[in-house]
């Protein structure tokens, strides 16, 4: 995305509707659309291109990546990335240090993402996903101990 302005990246006001076009993303990408937000849960948005769907846990200083999704005409100009990076640092500004997440061995898409924003790899969930694949842990920010 050389010479291409950073694209601008809002956060969802918390009780705020979940946009239409999340809501068909979420379900184009992963096969059904999760409802809105519940009070622990944040979303970070490109305007009609992607969104970042976390779990909060404010007293642990955790939190979770749910999903994230850029649309598919979209993929491999940096949108992930882009969304992610913010995510990152307004949850580290709110305390939130300790993130984790769970990948499909086979999306390797995501995978180098997680690893060029700097997650790591941190275990495994044998037969995690509905269809038996195992998931991959990854967390950033030293948060698998204790
Ligand atoms: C995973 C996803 C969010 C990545 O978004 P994106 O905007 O395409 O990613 P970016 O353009 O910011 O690229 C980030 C890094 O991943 C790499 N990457 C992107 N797509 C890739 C692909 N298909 N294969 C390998 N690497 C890929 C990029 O090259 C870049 O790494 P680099 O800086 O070393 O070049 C997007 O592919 C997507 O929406 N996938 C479907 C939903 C999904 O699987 N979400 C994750 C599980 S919840």
């Amino acid at each position: 995305m050389s010479g291409d302005p950073e694209p601008e990246v809002r956060r969802l006001a918390e009780g705020a509707p979940l946009p239409d076009w999340v809501t068909r993303l979420d379900r184009q990408t992963f096969g059904e659309a999760w409802r809105g937000l519940a009070a622990h849960e944040a979303l970070w948005v490109i305007p009609e291109l992607a969104f970042a769907r976390w779990s909060r846990v404010p007293a642990a200083g955790e939190a979770e990546l749910l999903r994230i999704a850029v649309a598919s005409e979209a993929r491999g100009q940096g949108l992930g990335r882009a969304v992610l990076e913010a995510c990152q640092r307004e949850l580290a500004g709110e305390g939130l240090v300790h993130l984790f997440l769970e990948v499909r061995p086979t999306n390797l898409a995501a995978i180098r993402l997680y690893e060029r924003c700097g997650w790591e790899p941190c275990g495994c969930r044998p037969r995690y996903y509905s269809d038996g694949e195992d998931a991959l842990l990854f967390q950033r920010g030293g948060g698998a101990q204790g």
